[in-house]
């Protein structure tokens, strides 16, 4: 891959620098790559139109061509040209979610290059809030094509920093707008299927896609996350830390309970050991192991509370990076209940486990 020297813009996140924008709306025309935030993760964009633009995007993130991008859009409208059907819901669902952390589904138009879709006869189309994403995508005058600004496999870039740590010379621009606001990536809606069906939860909740999809159904290796049925080894290494993951769900108490017996078998035995829990959980397990903690035999972190799941989501991608530079030989984390933005997060965790789940009763 020939060498990129990559710029870093800063911006206000609320009201991006017009001049900084024309720059990166200019490399986007001109067929270059842009990482930028978006309110759920930050994006790597280049013209959807542009096929071998697009390429740049594989190229730069060592992401199979198999996997495909989503499109994004400023509206509504602007849909209109990138796809070949209209379902009755879809004004509803713009109107209720648009702009914001939702992506649809639709049978594409020809005019979107096989590049964006990894050849599939669908499109996934969404138009996000972020003001510099906004203001980016209506300066560009084209259609964006952007997965998250992450190397395949890593967590998803929630500060210009990840971004940075994973892609630097492999980007012509990053555009540095501040910590993302929800932190976990949009959910994928299909409207090519009846009922409709969830490919990933993300930041709108299932609960809130009910009100207007009443039968909306979850993937079904969704639905198999959810009942912890999926063995390892059968995922994709996904959003994963350096070290081998292992996720605990279930009663709080009994959770907690497990851990420490789990982190007391370990310690000794093998390097560091980490462990990724609840604000909730954090004063126990520092009471509980004081001494391995000073001596540097474990190191904690705190990841949201029980009781605020969106606090989970804007902390854990960040979270889940940290350990990096502490280097545990093995991370033990504890889940949030897959409740609202609550099933996301525990999605992204069991994918950092490659499906090491363990459920309580
Ligand atoms: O929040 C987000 O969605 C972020 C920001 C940058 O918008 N983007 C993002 O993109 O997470 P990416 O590429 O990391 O994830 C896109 C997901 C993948 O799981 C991909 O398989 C799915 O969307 N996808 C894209 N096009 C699809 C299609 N035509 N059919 C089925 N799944 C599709
Ligand atoms: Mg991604």
């Amino acid at each position: 891959m020939p060498a990129r020297q990559t710029r870093l813009l800063r911006v206000d996140p609320m009201d991006p620098n017009p001049e900084v924008i024309q720059d990166a709306a200019r490399v986007l025309r001109a067929g270059g790559l842009v990482a930028f935030p978006t309110e759920t993760v930050y994006g790597l964009g280049a013209n959807a139109l542009d096929a071998s633009a697009v390429r740049g995007i594989f190229e730069a993130k060592g992401r199979p061509s198999t996997d495909p991008l989503i499109v994004h859009v400023p509206g509504l409208e602007d849909v209109r040209p990138l796809v070949r059907a209209w379902p009755d819901v879809l004004p509803r669902l713009a109107q209720a979610f648009w702009p914001g952390p939702l992506t649809l589904i639709l049978p594409k138009q020809a005019s979107v290059p096989p590049e964006v879709t990894a050849g599939l006869d669908t499109v996934a189309v969404r138009a996000p809030s972020h003001p510099v994403a906004r203001a980016l995508i209506a300066a560009a005058g084209c259609p964006v094509a952007a997965p998250s600004a992450n190397r395949f496999s890593r967590p998803s870039p929630t500060a210009a920093s990840h971004v940075l740590a994973d892609l630097d010379g492999r980007v012509d621009v990053v555009i540095d707008g501040g910590r993302t606001e929800i932190g976990v990536e949009s959910t994928v809606l299909d409207l090519t299927v009846s009922p409709a069906v969830v490919r990933r939860p993300g930041g709108v909740a299932l609960e809130a896609l009910r009100a207007l999809l009443p039968d909306v159904r979850l993937a079904s290796h969704v639905v198999a996350e959810a009942d912890a049925q999926v063995s390892p080894g059968q995922l994709l290494r996904h959003y994963a830390p350096n070290a081998r993951m292992t996720l605990f769900e279930g009663p709080a108490d009994a959770v907690r309970a497990r851990v420490i017996d789990e982190v007391r078998a370990r310690l000794g035995h093998i390097g560091r050991v980490g462990v990724l829990a609840p604000e909730e959980d954090i004063d126990l397990l520092a009471r509980e192991f004081a001494a391995p903690l000073a001596a540097g035999a474990m190191v904690v972190r705190a990841y949201g509370r029980r009781r605020d799941p969106g606090m989970g989501a804007r902390e854990l991608f960040d979270a889940i990076r940290a350990f990096d530079a502490e280097q545990p030989e093995e991370i033990l984390a504890i889940a949030l209940a897959p409740e609202g933005i609550g099933l996301a997060v525990r999605d992204r965790l069991m994918r950092a486990a490659e499906g090491r789940v363990i459920t309580l009763g």
